[in-house]
């Protein structure tokens, strides 16, 4: 994928026209026809000839020849628009190595033009079998053909939405950058995820800390993280905690709301009891939990 970096370097600003043009027409089309591209690029039928050939060599684009010759956008070609618009806004200057795969998303380094290092969290959504793409159906509705692209930048703009409410309420949690279609760029932290430690310094303290961000994220900020575990919680060389992986959460008062936060609470409890042979008792911390929050919202 990181051919994206080559590519923004390598194509001219009428490839990116053509490029874009094909985003806008598959709103419409399944295949974008030859027309609407040149009549949404603005650019002569020649011109959009070339570089139609030039995208298509590059697999940033699939074409389709049946009654007419038609075009689509492929992931790389998504990738391309999403990091052009990230880079012309300064947002990052490059990207860098393949930092993770996750179950549906690629995440990258990135680094600003400060040399700071950042993640560029790709969302990649649209493969039927996983959970959070059936739960993004709804929202596609008859766009089939583009199911992908609509789930993958739905997805990531609900990761930024969650990880604004943990920033404003100050969580343990990156601070989101910056993001385009589907796309987050959020701050860096040096480490690995939880489950991969087998020893802690201190796992009482790690133990109460997430479960003391957990209420705070559900009292303060209103939302349950619901896809919490020890692949979600980032520990640091230091030993301090994050969490990551936002783009699940849902509201404190959604329907299923008590189901998940205790799924939640339950998954970090069951895990450092496991591991760690630390006792709680995940009931009483939904109660107590949930009594705050009530408390806090009869005022
Ligand atoms: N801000 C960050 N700093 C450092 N590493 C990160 C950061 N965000 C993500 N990562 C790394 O990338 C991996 C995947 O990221 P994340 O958990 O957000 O997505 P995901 O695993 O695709 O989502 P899901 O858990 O639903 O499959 C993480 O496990 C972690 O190793
Ligand atoms: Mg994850």
């Amino acid at each position: 994928m990181s051919k994206a970096a080559d590519y923004l370097i390598e194509l001219d600003k009428d490839d990116f026209r053509t490029l874009q043009a094909i985003e806008v027409g598959m709103r419409t089309f399944e295949h974008v026809p030859v027309e609407s591209i040149v009549e949404f690029s603005k650019l002569r039928h020649d011109r959009v000839l070339h570089n139609l050939d030039n995208l298509h060599r590059r697999d940033l684009i699939s074409r389709w020849k049946r009654q007419f010759t038609g075009y689509q956008l492929t992931h790389h070609g998504y990738d391309v628009l999403a990091f052009r618009a990230l880079s012309e806004r300064d947002t990052i200057v490059a990207i860098g190595r393949e930092l993770g795969k996750g179950k549906e998303s690629d995440v990258f380094l990135a680094y600003d033009e400060k040399q700071k290092t950042l993640v560029a969290k790709i969302h990649r959504v649209g493969r039927p079998s996983f959970k959070r793409s059936k739960r993004l159906r709804g929202y596609v509705g008859q766009r089939g053909h583009i199911n992908w692209l609509y789930k993958s930048r739905l997805s990531a703009e609900r990761e930024l939405t969650g990880l604004k409410i943990a920033n404003k309420i100050k969580l343990k949690a990156p601070k989101v950058i910056d993001g385009n279609r589907h796309i987050v760029i959020m701050e860096f932290f040096e480490g690995t995820e939880l489950v991969n430690y087998i020893d802690l310094k201190k796992p009482l303290k790690i133990f109460n800390g997430i479960i003391s961000e957990v209420r705070k994220l559900f009292v303060k900020g209103g939302i349950i993280h619901a896809d919490l575990s020890e692949y979600n919680v980032i520990l640091t060389p230091k030993q301090e905690f994050l969490l990551i992986d936002f783009p699940q959460f849902e509201m404190a008062d959604h329907v299923n709301g008590k189901e998940l936060l205790f799924r939640d609470i339950n998954n970090i409890c069951k895990y450092f009891k496991r591991k760690f042979k630390i006792q709680s008792d995940p009931d009483l911390i939904l109660e107590t939990i949930l009594d705050e929050y009530e408390k806090l919202n009869k005022k």
